[in-house]
């Protein structure tokens, strides 16, 4: 069975941590992608956090996906959060409903493994540390050759978010990184130099709360609602901490660039993740002076075997890719009953 769904919609896996952008990637994946199971991993928030908002966020749009629960530490790191970005539940500021949907008993490792040996050509989009994804290539090398390829959120070729080198889901987990760079996959990196292309504003805000309403009473799209409160709480903490009422919409663009690919400059260039440097733990360093061609000819790019060819993310055509999220958000909430 290949990984190609109906209408040649791409089978995906998705490994989050939500978080906002994390909702917004899930209701993306299922609305344009064959989104067959979700995993979970602590990052933005701690596991069990995460895992719940997860579930929420099936059961506000809809989406009859099974729910895998991940691993909680990193690798070797000591855990690390955002909840200066998220807030402490990894989904502060809206009224959420019951929690009515339950996570599958297997846990997401043994789901991933099992998963990508049963059926070849499915994607894995990790948009959280890469801890689940790094666990079952270390335990099942074979995988990467079975996948159509893994498109992550993660790393910046201009600079970090949770430091001044590192980009937050790097920096959680560098070494998991580390192992799906280097695993022989197709490498798909959408970092922050690609993601702040995709801007989280008050127009952004706006347009999606504007799905929402009420009709014979009923409210329609509360799921909509619900990420337009998560956006509001964001900007709120961002302009705190910064000043501006703006920031990237990050994980929806690794789906988007599965699902979409012709919305995307990607360029195949060595990339590697930094794992000891005392300022630059987590930082992914991008060769923007090799292309493809010059890989294959033998240059000596890398001398030490810690970079590896990856198609790094560049541009992406923000205007279609804002259009495509708000209509997922559209499509998917207004026909959920939450
Ligand atoms: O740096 C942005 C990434 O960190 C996103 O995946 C966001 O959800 C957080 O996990
Ligand atoms: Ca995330």
């Amino acid at each position: 069975m290949t990984g190609l769904g109906d209408q040649n919609r791409p089978r995906l896996i998705v490994d989050c941590d939500p978080g906002q952008d994390d909702a917004v990637a899930l209701v993306v994946a299922g609305h344009y992608g064959e989104l067959i199971g979700i995993t979970t991993v602590g990052g933005n928030a701690p596991l069990a956090d995460v895992t719940r908002n997860a579930l929420l966020t099936c059961q506000l749009f809809g989406l009859d996906v099974p729910v895998y629960v991940g691993q909680a530490r990193p690798l070797e790191a000591e855990p690390l959060h955002a909840p200066e970005i998220h807030g402490a539940s990894g989904f502060d500021g809206p009224s959420l409903p019951e929690l009515t949907k339950e996570p599958e008993a297997t846990h997401a490792v043994e789901y991933l493994i099992e998963t990508v040996r049963s059926e070849e050509g499915l994607w894995l989009i990790p948009i959280g540390p890469a801890t689940n994804i790094a666990t079952a290539l270390r335990r099942a090398p074979d995988l990467a050759d079975r996948l159509a390829g893994i498109s992550f959120m993660g790393g910046s070729a201009l600079g970090g978010n949770r430091t001044a080198a590192a980009e937050f889901n790097a920096l959680a987990d560098p070494e998991a990184l580390a192992v799906v760079l280097e695993c022989g996959a197709e490498i798909r990196m959408c970092g922050l130099d690609l993601t702040s292309q995709l801007v989280v504003d008050d127009a952004l805000v706006a347009d999606i709360r504007a799905l929402t309403g009420t009709e014979a009473g009923r409210p329609v799209n509360p799921g909509a609602g619900v990420v337009a409160d998560l956006f509001t709480s964001y900007l709120d903490r961002v302009e705190a901490i910064g000043g501006r009422r703006i920031g990237g919409l990050h994980d929806p663009c690794a789906v988007l660039a599965a699902t979409h690919p012709e919305l995307f400059d990607m360029v195949e260039r060595p990339v590697g993740v930094e794992l000891r440097g005392a300022l630059t733990r987590g930082m992914t360093v991008v060769d923007t002076r090799f292309r493809r061609s010059a890989l294959d000819t033998g240059i000596p790019w890398d001398d030490a075997g810690v970079f590896h060819p990856v198609r790094h993310c560049a541009r992406l055509d923000a205007g279609e890719v804002r259009r495509l999220v708000v209509n997922a958000l559209d499509e998917l909430g207004s026909h959920a009953r939450a």
